[in-house]
């Protein structure tokens, strides 16, 4: 099934980067092994496509020493399917996405991929950097989401395999010129995307710009640890490590208010089903039609990896923890999803069949100066560490 795409008239670039090692990380993230069997680290390219402008479109299949598979394509960074263990070993894929290129092309709810330049909302397209007001394209409503109308995720990366001992990846990099969507300055950002030993998909981001500009990319996985297209996420059990969040007004902007979660449907500090209120009448949930807001995460002041979330799903026993050196975490329960999104297999993906959590900053940071600084100045370099961390119990 993985290898499907095989049977098209591309062919098959095989690249096996070596024989590993099933290396054991000791803290952090990764400080439970999961690694067994065979070692065969490798990534494999093949061609996914062409943009109908003619530029051709890789995908790359990464298998880490345990067998858990990730196929990433360089349109978008969209990480198209990801294959991981349930209790019983057996791999599922879990996370929503398409198996066509041209799919992507024509609509997407963001499925996968990296978006930016800024990830979430900028109020009106609008703010003002160094006294200069800025005219971002608005695509949401009045508002500017995701990067814009062609933001990162509709774009073709740059793409170039990389291995250590621990991990499969594969390293991403793009242009953004200046003026593009409205963003000030030319900016670089490479993103690798790791497969790890340990069943993580870690992502590391960089990037520089020439001009003061807002920098705030994120990947906008949709996850279904059941399996994508199965069901609907609600009985996933969800834990955000978070007091506070911030609240919006009814077109999702934060209204700049860091808000406790206690005594609401946002507490998520002890493991809830993601459906157990999801649907009370609560002014805030109304206004996103269930979860789709930024939580404040619990941080210390290190700037290190800390555990931010953990979604348990309990028919497979699939685990997956979220850990980050971001500030926040946008929890998006799919409520857009109606069904209209055919994906891989032909499965309708209907409403609520994914959940999107979204490492960043605030969103409208641009315009809340009380909100950690999303401005990216020259000579700074942006970085971020984010690891979506797999396990079956
Ligand atoms: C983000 C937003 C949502 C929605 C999805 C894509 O998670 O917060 O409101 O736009 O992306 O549909």
């Amino acid at each position: 099934m993985i290898r499907r795409h095989l049977g098209w008239s591309f062919g098959l670039v095989g690249i096996t980067l070596g024989l590993c090692s099933c290396a054991e990380n000791k803290v952090g993230p990764d400080r439970v092994a999961t690694a067994k069997g065979e070692c065969k680290m490798k990534v494999e390219k093949e061609s996914y496509g062409k943009t109908p402008d003619g530029r051709a479109v890789d995908i790359y299949t990464l298998t880490n020493a345990t067998g858990a598979k990730a196929r990433i394509t360089n349109y978008g960074a969209i990480v198209v399917e990801l294959w991981v263990p349930d209790r019983d070993g057996k791999l599922g894929d879990v996370v929503l996405g398409y198996d066509k290129l041209a799919d992507y092309i024509k609509d997407t709810p963001y499925f996968g991929a990296i978006v930016g330049r800024y990830g979430n909302r900028i109020a009106h397209g609008k703010f003002t950097l160094d006294g200069k007001q800025y005219a971002l394209a608005t695509n949401w409503k009045i508002h500017h989401l995701h990067g814009g109308k062609r933001g990162f995720d509709k774009v073709v990366w740059q793409a170039e395999p990389v291995q250590t001992g621990k991990a499969i990846g594969l390293k991403l990099h793009y242009l953004s010129k200046d003026g593009e969507e409205g963003y000030p300055g030319n900016l670089n950002i490479t993103v690798t995307y790791w497969l790890t030993n340990c069943n993580s998909l870690k992502i590391e981001y960089e990037a520089t710009a020439d001009k003061p500009t807002p920098c705030n990319p994120t990947h906008h996985g949709y996850w279904n640890l059941a399996g994508a297209g199965t069901r609907d996420i609600l009985d996933h059990e969800l834990t955000i490590n978070a007091d506070k969040f911030t609240p919006t007004n009814d077109t999702l902007i934060p209204t700049g208010e860091l808000k406790s979660v206690e005594g609401t449907p946002f507490d998520f500090r002890k493991s809830m089903k993601i459906g157990a209120r999801i649907n009370e009448n609560d002014q805030q949930l109304k206004f996103g039609g269930g979860y789709d807001h930024n939580w404040v995460l619990n941080r210390t002041q290190s700037g290190d990896l800390e555990l931010a979330a953990r979604v348990c799903e309990p028919t497979t026993g699939r685990a997956m923890e979220v850990w980050t050196t971001e500030p926040g975490l946008q929890f998006y329960a799919g409520n857009f999803l109606d069904g209209s999104n055919v994906g891989k297999g032909g499965k309708p993906y209907k409403h609520r069949y994914g959940f999107c959590v979204e490492a960043q900053h605030y969103p409208d940071s641009p315009n809340q100066p009380q909100f950690p600084s999303t401005i990216l100045r020259p000579g700074q370099v942006y970085r971020q560490t984010t690891v979506y961390k797999f396990s079956a119990r």
